[in-house]
């Protein structure tokens, strides 16, 4: 499948039918993945707090996990190292674990799993991972899913601003930095992994109102300030956090793009985001000469650690 083809199907990602069912007794949660499949957890969990949700980007399961664990594994080829390793360490502490996944190995691992499918990029695959989630634990429902959908289309039928904005990147060749807000945080550094896997360009992100305990002294001081492209998520829901992005541009003499989430539900905004970014990195990597599906290192470099030693 082109790699455009590819972006355009996440609009009906959204749509895949993969709830489960959230085992009774379950007192934590925790996601693990790694790249394109990690993302999903890191977003889910800025939208769900009923109860204690953790990220693993690593090999190992937490301490506190065990019987009350539901250990949720998230790899797209099914075959990550890292989250293979996390799901056997759960599994030794007493979890219950359920895989989402194309296939390979993780699987056959996991105590239930939900198999979605193959063929994408895993990091065009965000939909069908971020589905079974967010219909089980009730984040998103048929209306938040339709106003997404719509909103997906939209940015599909046109992304000519988006273009845009690619363009003024290429042109003064900037190192993209990405600002989100909660509840869009991970959307940010979504961002940062999109322009680093699709348009083969080093970004940073970070996120209101922490970086006012650090960057603010950097965006004021740092060398090359004007080597950099500076957006801002905005939602129009936190006008504490906009009040600073305000002060923040007037005390240290930088403008922050504001990108303004479309759309009234946090789910659908947060879409809106993720797909604004795949258009912008999409387009930087078709400007700069660069094929935005290669990741052809992050593959060889797989294989090689899955030599035998
Ligand atoms: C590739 C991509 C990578 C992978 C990562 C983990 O499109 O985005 O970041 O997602 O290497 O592999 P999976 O997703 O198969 O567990």
């Amino acid at each position: 499948m082109e790699f455009l083809d590819e972006l355009r199907s996440l609009k009906d990602q959204i749509r895949f039918n993969g709830r489960f069912e959230i085992p009774e007794g379950t007192k934590n949660v925790v996601i693990a993945g790694m790249g394109g499949s990690g993302i999903v957890g890191r977003i889910f969990s800025e939208l769900y707090s009923e109860i204690p949700v953790s990220i693993v980007d690593d090999y190992r399961a937490p301490d506190f996990v065990g019987k009350e664990t539901l250990y949720i594994a998230i790899s797209y080829s099914g075959n990550t190292e890292e989250t293979i390793d996390s799901v056997n360490d759960a599994k030794a502490k007493g979890a219950i674990t359920l895989a989402i996944t194309s296939g390979g190995k993780l699987a056959k691992l996991a105590d239930k799993t939900v198999v979605i499918p193959k063929g994408l990029n895993p990091r065009s695959a965000l939909g069908y991972m971020l589905a079974p989630l967010a219909t089980s634990f009730g984040i998103a429902g048929d209306k938040e899913i339709d106003e997404a959908y719509k909103l997906l289309n939209e940015l599909d039928e046109n992304n000519e601003a988006e273009k845009g904005i690619a363009r003024e990147i290429y042109s003064n060749e900037s190192i993209p930095v990405i600002y989100g807000i909660a509840p869009y945080k991970a959307v940010a550094y979504r961002w940062k992994t999109q322009f680093s896997e699709n348009a083969k360009v080093l970004a940073y992100s970070s996120s209101f109102p922490e970086l006012n305990h650090n960057d603010t002294m950097s965006l004021d001081g740092t060398y090359r300030k004007g080597e950099f492209y500076f957006m801002a998520f905005t939602d129009g829901e936190n006008p504490k956090v906009e009040r600073r992005i305000g002060i923040t541009e007037n005390l240290t003499g930088i403008g922050l793009r504001r990108i303004n989430a479309k759309g009234t539900s946090a789910f659908a905004r947060m879409m809106w985001l993720v797909h604004e970014g795949d258009y912008i990195t999409f387009h930087l990597a078709v400007l700069r000469g660069k094929n935005p599906a290669n990741v052809a290192i992050i593959e060889q470099l797989k294989k090689e650690l899955g030599k035998q030693i």
